[in-house]
C-alpha cells in the first residue's frame, strides 16, 4: 500500500512538473558582439496628403488659435519629440505621385490648387509645402524621407527639387529657395523614387519600372552620388517576390540605396471590419495579417541576399500598419480609425519583427502619424491624444540604435477556432551604456503566458519594467477619457537562481530594462 501511494506520489509530482515546464517558454538571448544596430530608422512616421494628416492635423496654418509654430500645431511637434521620432515619409503615398512641389513654395496666396484625386477629391491650396514639412523636420529633429513624383512627374522636376534642397551654391533652385527665405540647404538624405509604381503610381510592370527608376536616379546625382543621397524604389505590394528579384537584378546596386515593401494588416479589403467594435475573430485574422511579416521580411532578404550578400542595399518597409473600416460617420477617402489594445499588440510584434532583422530592414514607417490609419495622434479640433501605438514606439524607444541581442524560443500556440498563431514574441538589444532591454508581446487574447530567461550570460542583476495592458482588447484612448491606455510600471517577473520568469498577461506588451 505505501509503495503504491509512494509510486502515486512521484508520478503526480513529476507530471505537475513537466506541466509547469510545457508552460513555460524558454527565452535565450545571446551577447554577440558583432549582431547589427538596430537602425532607429526603423521607428519612422508618414505623413501623406491624406484627410486630416496635414491639413487639419499637423498643420493648423499660422492664423489658428491653436498654439502653433508656423502653422505646424505645437502639442503633435512635443508628442513627436518625445517619441524621438527619427524619420518622417511626405507627401504621399498616392498622392506623391500627383504632387509637383513646385505648387507649394513661394508666397502662399500665389500657390495654385490640387485636387487630391486619391483622397476623397478633396482642393487643397498648397498652403502646406516643401519649407513647411522641411522646417517641421527640423523642429522634430526628424531625417525628411521625401517622396518624388514619377507616376506623373518629370526627371527634370525631381533632380529639381534635389537641387532646391540640397545645393548650398548657385544655381537656378538654389536662388529659387534663397528667395522664398531659405539661405542652406537642407541637405535631405532620403528620396523615394515613386510610390507603388506597381499600383496608384503608375501601374508599371516590374520591368518598366526598373526603366524609370535607373533614369530618375542617374538625373538626381552624379557618377559618384557626391550628395550621399538614399534612392529608395518603390517596392513590393506584400508578397510579390517578384517584384524585388527583379528591382535587384537589374538595377545597379550603386544607384541603390533600398528598396521599399508596402504590407497592411487587413482582414479582408471588402471587407476591413471595425477598429473599435470587433470580435476575437477579427482581433485573430488582423494579428495573422500582421505577423506575416515575418515570412516577408525573411523571403524579401533572401531575394536581397542573393543579389547583395554584403546587404549594402536597405529593405525600407515605407508602409505598415493595420487598416480597418472607416470610422462610421467620417469621410470614407480619409482613412480616419480608432486605435485599441489590437493595435498595440500589432505595433509591438512588427516591431519585434523589424528589430530581429536589423541586419537588413534599416528603415520603416508606420502608416501613418496623424488622423490616417494606424494613427500614434488623433486630433479633434484643439483637442489631441495619443494612442495605444503611440505608447508602444515610446517605450520601444530604448531600442534606438542598440546592438541587437538575438534571441531563441519556440513560442506557445494561441489557437482559434481550430487556427493557431505564434503567442509571443520577443527582440532584446543592448545600448550604450551597456543596458539590456528586452520586448516582448503576449499575442494571446485570452491566456497569459510564462517566460523564463537565464540571466547569467547576460549579467544581469536588476530588472525593472513597464507594460501596456487594458482589461478589455477594444479598450482605446478617446478625447473624452484620454488616458485609459497608458503604461505602466509592470512587477510581473522575479529573478531566481540565475533565471528571470516572466509572466505577460493576455494581449499585453512588456519592455524590461536590465543590468
Ligand atoms: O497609406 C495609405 C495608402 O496606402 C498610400 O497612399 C499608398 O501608398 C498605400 O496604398
Amino acid at each position: 500500500m505505501k509503495k503504491a501511494l509512494f509510486i502515486l506520489f512521484v508520478f503526480t509530482f513529476c507530471n505537475q512538473t513537466i506541466v509547469a515546464q510545457k508552460e513555460t517558454t524558454v527565452l535565450s538571448i545571446k551577447n554577440t558582439a558583432n549582431a547589427p544596430i538596430i537602425n532607429k530608422n526603423i521607428y519612422g512616421h508618414f505623413a501623406e496628403h491624406l484627410g486630416r494628416s496635414i491639413y487639419g492635423g499637423f498643420f493648423v496654418g499660422d492664423t489658428s488659435k491653436i498654439p502653433n509654430t508656423a502653422g505646424v500645431r505645437n502639442d503633435i511637434v512635443a508628442a513627436l519629440k518625445e517619441l524621438k521620432i527619427p524619420n518622417l515619409r511626405w507627401p504621399g503615398g498616392c498622392f506623391a505621385d500627383t504632387y509637383h512641389w513646385k505648387d507649394g513654395i513661394g508666397p502662399k496666396e500665389n500657390r495654385p490648387t490640387i485636387v487630391n484625386k486619391w483622397w476623397g477629391g478633396t482642393t487643397e491650396d498648397n498652403s502646406f509645402g516643401t519649407h513647411d514639412f522641411l522646417n517641421l523636420c527640423e523642429l522634430l529633429g526628424a531625417e525628411p524621407y521625401l517622396s518624388g513624383n514619377v507616376g506623373s512627374g518629370t526627371v527634370q522636376e525631381l533632380a529639381d527639387w534635389v537641387q532646391y534642397t540640397n545645393f548650398g551654391g548657385v544655381s537656378p533652385m538654389s536662388n529659387l529657395r534663397k528667395e522664398n527665405g531659405r539661405k542652406e540647404p537642407w541637405k535631405v538624405k532620403y528620396w523615394g523614387i515613386g510610390n507603388e509604381a506597381w499600383g496608384c503610381g503608375g501601374n508599371m510592370t516590374a520591368e518598366y519600372y526598373v526603366g524609370e527608376y535607373r533614369k530618375y536616379a542617374t538625373f538626381m546625382s552624379d557618377w559618384e552620388n557626391t550628395g550621399g543621397l538614399t534612392r529608395i524604389a518603390s517596392g513590393s505590394n506584400s508578397a510579390d517576390y517578384n517584384w524585388t528579384e527583379t528591382l535587384m537584378k537589374d538595377i545597379p546596386l550603386n544607384m541603390l540605396g533600398g528598396v521599399g515593401v508596402h504590407h497592411y494588416a487587413v482582414i479582408d479589403w471588402a471587407k476591413k471590419g471595425d477598429g473599435v467594435d470587433y470580435a476575437e475573430d477579427q482581433y485573430f485574422q488582423t494579428m495573422k495579417s500582421a505577423l506575416k511579416m515575418e515570412e516577408l521580411v525573411t523571403k524579401h532578404s533572401a531575394i536581397m541576399d542573393k543579389y547583395d550578400p554584403e546587404k549594402k542595399v536597405a529593405m525600407i518597409v515605407d508602409e505598415w500598419g493595420a487598416w480597418y473600416e472607416v470610422e462610421k460617420g467620417t469621410n470614407p477617402g480619409f482613412l480616419y480609425q480608432q486605435n485599441t489594445m489590437r493595435d498595440a499588440v500589432l505595433a509591438g510584434s512588427t516591431l519585434n519583427i523589424f528589430n530581429n532583422h536589423a541586419d537588413r530592414v534599416r528603415m520603416a514607417n508606420l502608416a501613418q502619424c496623424v488622423n490616417v490609419l494606424q494613427a500614434v495622434i488623433l486630433t479633434d479640433k484643439a483637442k489631441m491624444i495619443v494612442t495605444p501605438t503611440y505608447h508602444v514606439m515610446k517605450m520601444y524607444t530604448v531600442h534606438h540604435d542598440a546592438q541587437l541581442l538575438p534571441i531563441t524560443f519556440n513560442s506557445p500556440l494561441y489557437t482559434f477556432n481550430g487556427e493557431t498563431l505564434p503567442a509571443l514574441s520577443a527582440s532584446a538589444s543592448k545600448d550604450k551604456n551597456g543596458l539590456v532591454h528586452i520586448s516582448l508581446v503576449n499575442v494571446d487574447a485570452k491566456k497569459e503566458h510564462k517566460i523564463e530567461i537565464d540571466i547569467n550570460e547576460l549579467g544581469i542583476k536588476n530588472v525593472s519594467g513597464t507594460i501596456l495592458t487594458s482589461s478589455k482588447l477594444q479598450d482605446h484612448n478617446t478625447f473624452d477619457n484620454p488616458s485609459k491606455i497608458r503604461p505602466a510600471v509592470y512587477k510581473g517577473f522575479e529573478i531566481k537562481k540565475g533565471k528571470l520568469q516572466i509572466t505577460v498577461p493576455a494581449f499585453s506588451v512588456v519592455v524590461l530594462e536590465a543590468k
